[in-house]
């Protein structure tokens, strides 16, 4: 099996660097699965690959992936290339990545683990059993619909007239315009909704699709499309939520939540707010995936350049990203198991990263809790 890691940005190199141990404490029950041996390569991506290369995503970058059985990246992004047009920022590197091996399913699961309702900002008799997941439709909507920016005849009485009567700089007296559309279609809607509801019937057979049908024509077709998909899973309950309302309910009351399924922008928005549920982005791994070819996994955190190379960065995102690259590029659900229950009792026996640190814990480094995960998977193995 070859696997190839794209650190990245920001914290991305340390977490992905646990990655990559973990995954060779890994290699011997690998090696017993059929997988094959395990072959670690890694690529440039992101802010990276702009300093080394002079793009977000080179090509042989690219070509790796293509041809890797599955990709764990860190992150991308940082302050460092803020003001980079569009198209050449880090961030356009991930996206192109995501769109040109065709993974339109996010999958983002989101538990709270036990002990960490201390972490949680709800009280704890509303936080306590959060488990759900976010089907994020990673490769459409607004993210990738016709976007466009232009100079416009400013109209009398707008701010860039006002600006110039006063004499302040306004290029020229010109008004700009831009925008981003929103765009879906049925079969991609479709897909992304077949996935959560086969997921669903594994869970608790409840589906929440989160839209803003009320406004968004695209939201009506998101709408009335999963309602078509749902009539094939009658076994599943569906229900749609508009989105506004789904951010205060996701609050109030989160355990309503099993499987989400929503578009890319909501689904971008959403778990960030879950994440903070579960008591830190740093604890939320993801899985993106397409019909065929490699799976793309990554923490859902970001870069966090504020804490890059201080060992404050949590690893345990990224290390569960593992997890579900075990169980959905691999099959090896009882691997992935494994590394999940490692993570579990690293964390019921208090050891914490800063993120999720409190008075009486055990405060670790990235690279310590690291090691904490891998000696207790090897430790969980013996005891099979
Ligand atoms: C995420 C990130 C990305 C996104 C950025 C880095 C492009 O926020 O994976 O949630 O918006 O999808
Ligand atoms: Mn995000």
């Amino acid at each position: 099996m070859k696997i190839v890691l794209l650190p990245g940005d920001g914290i991305g190199p340390e977490v992905v660097a646990e990655a990559r141990k973990l995954l060779a404490v890994l290699a011997p029950f690998l090696a017993g699965t059929g997988a094959g041996g395990l072959e670690v390569e890694e690529a440039l991506v992101g802010g990276a690959a702009i300093e080394a290369r002079g793009t977000p995503l080179p090509e042989d970058t690219l070509e790796l992936c293509r041809q890797a059985d599955a990709v764990l990246l860190g992150a991308v992004g940082g302050p460092r290339w803020d003001n980079l047009p569009g198209e050449l920022r880090p961030e356009a590197g991930l996206l192109r990545l995501r769109k040109e091996l065709g993974l339109y399913a996010n999958l983002r699961p989101v538990r709270l683990y036990p002990g960490l309702e201390e972490v949680s900002p709800l009280r704890e008799e509303v936080a306590r059993g959060v488990d759900l997941v976010i089907f994020r439709e990673l490769t459409g909507g607004i993210y990738f619909g016709p976007r466009g920016r232009e100079a416009i005849q400013p109209v009398m009485g707008s701010p860039a007239r006002r600006l110039e009567e006063e004499s302040l700089p306004s290029e020229g007296g010109l008004e700009e315009r831009a925008w981003d559309t929103m765009v879906y279609t049925t079969g991609e809607v479709e897909r992304i909704a077949e996935r959560a509801f086969r997921a669903a019937r594994a869970r608790r057979r409840k589906v929440v699709s989160i839209d803003k049908a009320n406004v968004l024509e695209s939201s009506r077709l998101w709408r009335e499309t999963v309602s078509r998909v749902a009539r094939r899973y009658p076994e599943v309950q569906l229900e749609h939520h508009l989105v506004d309302a789904a951010a205060m309910r996701l609050v109030f009351s989160p355990r309503d939540y099993d499987v989400i399924l929503t578009e890319n922008l909501f689904g971008d928005i959403l778990s960030d707010l879950a994440a903070a549920l579960a008591g830190s982005m740093g604890l939320l791994p993801s899985a993106s995936l397409g019909d065929s070819g490699p799976g793309l996994y990554e923490p859902v955190h970001g870069s966090a350049p504020d804490i890059a190379g201080k060992g404050l960065a949590n690893p345990l995102a990224t290390l569960l990203s593992v997890s579900l690259m075990l169980r959905y590029s691999f099959g090896l659900g009882h691997l992935s198991g494994l590394v999940e229950r490692a993570v579990e009792e690293v964390l019921g026996e208090g050891f914490r990263t800063r993120d999720i640190w409190r008075e009486g814990r055990t405060l670790v480094s990235t690279e310590e809790m690291g090691e904490r995960v891998r000696r207790k998977v090897l430790e969980l193995a013996e005891r099979g």
